[in-house]
């Protein structure tokens, strides 16, 4: 449904977006991952046909975005990162405005706009408004927004930033729930478990291009099918890879005061590790044990952790 081929974007010498392909297929729950500063704001902007790419094609379903923009803009609904509401205006004339941008019948339009309100919880604040709305209730609203003339693609950039857990699970039940109903759905996040939770196939993004694309179960197993092995203590990093130096350990990252080390059995490869740090007089205060998560996935690809 989402074609992106070798799409690339330069802000002065800095390539923001640097030749990325992907694919999104009718229907799927796709999860953009990364840090701050991967480029994945200006890939949904691209794609929503917001800012122009220097190079590359964006195709939805048969449309091409960017040699017919004004059909592509009917098939897709944004929801940006940053909250674009009226603050003046109340919920329902944010709606009406936004909604009103696609030509969509008035009775439709009208229809859409209450249901929209209802599955967003705020049918009774819809009078109100936007300055007098919390936090939560503004993402809520920015979510309806992009929803209201039922695109069958939507972009989600962020959509659970900055709000409390409840308000975010929240958002990501609307989430599953607007999935389930068939639309194509991209969205971004830096939150691991966001994307862990939701999302049918993520692709890692960092510096502008993508590291791999997978489900969640296939990136995993590109750790290894062991364990993911966590030690901390008050060792040195130095200290701790001498320990190791003859040894087929694969440290996924490594700095003072924490290993986290990728094992290809967790049973010996424990026991290897315990062995050793104990014979070195090194400490260790805590010790953890995790199936491979996107989390070491991350870890493994870029050697730091996402984190904000
Ligand atoms: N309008 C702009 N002018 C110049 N540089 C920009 C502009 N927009 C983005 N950049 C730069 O492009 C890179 C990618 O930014 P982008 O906003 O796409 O990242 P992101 O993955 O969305 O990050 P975040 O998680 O912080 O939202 C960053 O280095 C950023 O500073
Ligand atoms: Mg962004």
């Amino acid at each position: 449904m989402i074609q992106v081929e070798n799409l690339q974007k330069s802000y002065g010498n800095l390539r923001a977006v640097d030749g990325i392909s992907f694919e999104v297929q009718e229907g799927e729950l796709f999860g953009f991952l990364g840090p701050n500063g991967a480029g994945k704001t200006t890939t949904i902007s691209m794609i929503s046909g917001l800012l122009k790419p220097d190079a590359g094609s964006i195709r939805i379903g048969d449309i091409d975005v960017w040699h017919t923009p004004k059909a592509a803009k009917r098939m897709v609904g944004l929801v940006p990162q940053d909250v674009s509401l009226y603050e003046e205006l109340t919920g329902w004339e944010n709606l009406q405005f936004w909604g009103s941008l696609y030509d969509l019948p008035r009775a439709e339009l009208k229809a859409n706009i209450e249901e929209w309100l209802e599955r967003v919880g705020l049918s009774d604040r819809a009078r109100d408004p936007v300055a007098k709305y919390s936090g939560g209730m503004k993402r809520r609203l920015n979510l309806a927004v992009g929803l209201v003339h039922k695109p069958k693609v939507v972009l989600l950039d962020e959509p659970t930033v900055g709000i409390d857990p409840q308000a975010r699970n929240n958002i990501m039940e609307i989430i599953r729930e607007i999935a389930r109903s068939g639309v194509t759905i991209l969205f971004t996040t830096h939150h691991l478990e966001e994307a862990e939770s939701l999302c049918q196939r993520i692709a890692i993004m960092d510096h502008g291009k993508i590291l791999v694309t997978g489900s969640v179960n296939e990136l995993a197993k590109g750790v290894g099918d062991g364990d993911i092995v966590t030690v901390r203590g008050p060792f040195t990093s130095a200290q701790f890879k001498t320990v190791f130096t003859n040894d087929s350990i694969h440290f996924l990252s490594l700095a003072d005061g924490e290993a986290v080390i990728s094992t290809p059995a967790v049973g010996s490869g424990l026991a290897l590790i315990t062995q050793r740090l104990s014979g070195a007089g090194i400490e260790i205060t805590n010790l953890s044990i995790q199936k491979p998560t996107l989390e070491s996935v991350f870890l493994k690809l870029t050697g730091r952790e996402l984190r904000d």
